[in-house]
């Protein structure tokens, strides 16, 4: 424990320091000027600084973690907003420092006059003076003092980014000077320092930004399509602003300007690897999250789905493989596997081939593109089938009806579709799969599901005229749906012990509403009563006769897997009682129609305080700390304290709802599974969960027990307190991050500066430790060795109890990333299936930087 005191003492005077710098830097202390002579200078003891045309921005230095920079914020600002910082990587250890002009260059002169940052600038104008000035947009320029034409700048910063992509400023290539301008983030929120993401763009035939950790691909912009990039969608709706992708010989570059300047509008690529559009409206008080990328853990991480596969975060799972073509390997794909994507049923013969049109898609990854922008779409389908080598093609313009054509050659990879907006892709098949091979599966299927649904109304009729009558129990429904060999593997009660004596369950008294009460309350499920949307279908509010308030779950009818995880979900929720879980108050089946009706909660997911557009401000520590509690006191009850034993299996914040008071509940019980109590683990083929959150022996090998569902616990637990989603469960996640600092001493640097910020300033001292405690707990949860994990009764002691000794953590489970995904430029897959065993991915040792 005293490591962790030093840890504590450490990041809190940090902290106090950029408080007092805050406070230091006053707006009211500026002097307004924006030009730099070769006479003057900024110095920090002066306070003095630049500031724009307009009083938007401000250039000067700051100070913080006892270093001290030059760079430039927004003036008007409540809280400092950096959007450049010259010398990020080269600091200021003292507060004596200088900007100033010396010949043709613009230096930081350090102590004793030591250069610590210059423009560098080798060939110069010495005869006629220099001057920098801070343009109205933010650019920082050099410029000969009598000649301000923008074309004859000798330095801006605008060709030098930060983290930051203001408006007018370029991201990507000028061709005439040589630049590739690229965003790279800070170290941390609080440390300008070059942090480990990038966004940069590439250059080919179709070019195509990328996020990058290191040198690992972990988001893929997809092609511009005249309109915005193929993969990030959002980047196109606010009215108050014009995008733009300029590509010639002199630049290949994409940018934006405001259309009403009474909005602030960036791109910053966060510490944490998002690339964001944020926002700053007139009467705004915070940063508006516009969009954030990647924005689906499941589905935007760059070739989550292997070749010829693109992700569906509406399937489960979600990688799917496109119309033609099979899993490479069967047995992995059952497993979630997918890295090696799928392959062709028929070969193509080169002549006579056809194509299928893929709806809603972002565009495959265009390394072997090639684009012509003269033909439009039947030339271009012309094209494809004349060379042997095309494998896929779509226009390149969508603007008018859609122009232009780019033709694929070799993989097609790193797709996914939208539920609407994506674009059309056309992929080349043998004629033999051109037509669907689903056809007679599918009337084999609807009948399945026709017969399913007749016999769940018969059963629910007969529950319903059995009120009075003797007690039965779910386990003999289940039993009764395995002996009519209905395709309902849904419940899974594995003792027959449940089946009788003292675990005798009752019976179902469930209300069953009437389906016209429910199209009345949703008005029709219109969109407008749309709350949210999951695998299993969507979910709806509405308002019963009585005013009552409620939720509608209902089930996709294309959806054959909706009916055992209906049940399972029905038969389980209904006899459960806990002020953490989320209360069932009746459901629906009407024709192929199936509801679950839940009370409604005024606030809706977890996922949505934390990750989307109102985070930053809403969560303070006490309602995290309050949340993490109740969550961890539901799944106890789950676990332990009701009559069964339950594991949720698909723990994570989106399925965690908040009522009015912050209070939180486990929703989504589609995937919970019955354990016998003398039973401590299960195994199965069909793995079910979502990424990011499945401990490592589940995912690889369907090995699940309550320790799965500690391992998503501790997951949660640490994106509450980091505000930022875990992505998934390869080496480089954020267990892995959270580790790495755990072990480096510098655990708090993990914490969201939200709760920071929201420590009450009495017992700051008592919530950091709380905040440390979580931490501990959370990194003890997400251990790879199931037997390390703590349960959830202990867990729940740990949070409560103050003078409890807590184990020191080891390092948590992860998935070593195979060679193909770490080398991102082989476009070509390994064929011998054999060394490509699960076993493989397993790692062990995550080293402590
Ligand atoms: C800019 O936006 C503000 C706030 O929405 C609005 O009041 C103003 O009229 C807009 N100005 C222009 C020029 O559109």
């Amino acid at each position: 424990m005293k490591g962790v005191r030093n840890i504590y003492h450490h990041s809190y005077s940090s902290f106090l320091l950029v408080f007092v710098v805050t406070i230091l830097f006053h707006p009211a202390l500026s002097i307004y000027i924006n030009t730099l002579s070769s006479t003057e200078s900024l110095t920090i003891s002066s306070n003095r600084t630049l500031v724009s045309p307009g009083d938007v921005f401000e250039l000067g230095f700051f100070e913080t973690n006892s270093r001290w920079y030059l760079g430039m914020w927004y003036k008007k600002l409540p809280y400092r907003t950096y959007i450049w910082v010259a010398n990020r990587d080269n600091p200021l250890s003292n507060s004596t420092g200088t900007l100033k002009i010396s010949g043709s260059n613009l230096v930081i002169l350090g102590h004793s006059n030591k250069s610590v940052w210059s423009t560098n600038l080798t060939r110069g104008n010495e005869r006629s003076p220099v001057v920098a000035e801070l343009l109205a947009n933010g650019n920082f320029v050099m410029r000969d003092s009598n000649n301000n034409d923008a074309s004859k700048f000798s330095w801006q910063s605008f060709d030098y980014p930060t983290d930051t992509l203001l408006p007018e400023m370029k991201l990507g290539y000028n061709l005439k000077k040589g630049l590739n301008r690229f965003l790279v983030s800070w170290r941390s929120s609080d440390d300008p320092s070059s942090g480990d993401y990038s966004y940069k763009l590439e250059p080919r035939r179709l070019p195509e930004f990328y996020l990058l950790q290191g040198d690992v691909r972990e988001h893929r912009s997809g092609p511009w399509n005249g309109i915005r990039f193929s993969g990030i969608l959002e980047d196109q709706k606010l009215s108050y602003m014009v995008y733009n992708f300029t590509e010639n010989s002199e630049e290949v570059a994409y940018t934006f300007r405001m259309t009403n300047n009474s909005f602030y509008s960036r791109l910053t690529l966060s510490s944490t690897g998002y690339f964001e559009r944020l926002t700053w409206a007139p009467s705004s008080v915070i940063w508006n999250v516009f969009w954030s990328s990647p924005a689906n853990p499941q589905c935007d991480m760059y070739r989550m789905c292997g070749p010829y596969s693109y992700c569906d975060v509406n399937t489960s799972p979600s990688c799917n493989c496109i119309q033609g073509f099979d899993p490479r390997n069967l047995q992995q794909w059952a497993l979630r596997i997918s890295l090696r994507g799928c392959k062709r049923r028929t070969l193509l013969s080169c002549n006579g081939d056809g194509f299928t049109r893929m709806k809603n898609m972002k565009l495959p990854e265009t390394t072997m593109a090639i684009v012509d922008r003269s033909i439009g779409l039947k030339e271009c389908e012309k094209r494809c089938l004349s060379d042997c080598n095309c494998t896929a093609f779509a226009n390149a313009d969508i603007r008018n009806g859609g122009t232009g054509c780019v033709i694929w050659t070799g993989n097609l990879a790193d797709m996914r579709n939208y539920v609407a907006d994506g674009q059309d892709l056309y992929v080349r098949l043998a004629v033999a799969d051109l037509v669907k091979k689903s056809n007679a599966n599918g009337k084999i299927i609807s009948l399945i599901v026709g017969v399913s649904v007749l016999l769940l109304l018969i059963m629910f009729c007969l529950w319903k005229r059995k009120q009075n009558r003797e007690k039965s129990s779910a386990a003999s429904i289940a039993n009764r749906q395995r002996n009519q060999n209905l395709p309902m593997n849904g419940i899974v009660l594995s003792s027959k012990r449940q089946l009788s004596g003292e675990n005798k369950i009752e019976e179902l008294e469930l209300p069953l509403i009437e389906l016209e009460a429910i199209v009345k309350a949703t008005e029709n499920f219109s969109n407008s009563n749309k709350i949210g949307q999951g695998g299993f279908g969507i979910v709806y509010k509405g308002i019963l006769l009585d005013g009552q308030e409620i939720a509608v779950k209902r089930l996709s009818k294309t959806s054959v897997q909706g009916v055992d995880e209906f049940m399972n979900e029905v038969t389980l929720i209904a006899r459960l009682q806990h002020v953490n879980l989320v209360q069932i108050l009746g459901c629906c089946i009407d024709a192929d129609e199936k509801m679950l009706i839940y009370e409604y909660l005024e606030n809706l997911s977890l996922d949505s305080y934390l990750f989307g557009k109102t985070r930053r401000s809403k969560l303070n520590w006490k309602e995290r700390f309050d949340i993490t509690n109740g969550v961890a006191r539901g799944l106890l009850y789950l676990h332990q304290d009701s009559r069964f034993r339950i594991i949720h299996r698909d723990l994570k914040v989106s399925n965690i709802l908040l009522d009015r008071n912050m209070v939180p509940k486990i929703s989504d019980f589609g995937m919970a599974r019955i354990f016998a109590r003398d039973e401590t683990e299960a195994n199965t083929m069909k793995v079910v969960g979502t990424y990011g959150y499945m401990s490592p022996e589940y995912a690889m090998g369907g090995i699940f027990s309550e320790k799965s569902d500690v391992f998503s616990f501790g997951v949660m637990v640490l994106e509450i307190i980091t505000g930022k989603r875990n992505r998934g469960f390869y080496e480089d996640n954020l267990l892995s991050y959270a580790w790495r600092n755990w072990k480096g001493g510098r655990a708090l640097e993990i914490v969201d500066p939200v709760i920071v910020n929201s420590f009450s300033p009495l017992s700051s001292t008592f919530q950091l430790q709380e905040v440390l405690k979580c931490i501990q707990i959370g990194l003890l949860c997400v251990q790879e060795l199931a037997e390390n994990r703590p349960t959830m009764s202990s867990v729940v002691w740990m949070l409560g109890n103050e003078a409890t000794e807590i184990p020191q953590p080891k390092s948590p489970g992860c998935v070593k990333r195979s060679p193909y995904e770490l080398d991102p430029s082989s476009s070509r897959q390994r064929d011998d299936d054999e060394s490509w065993t699960v076993n493989q991915y397993t790692c062990s040792v995550i080293d402590a930087r």
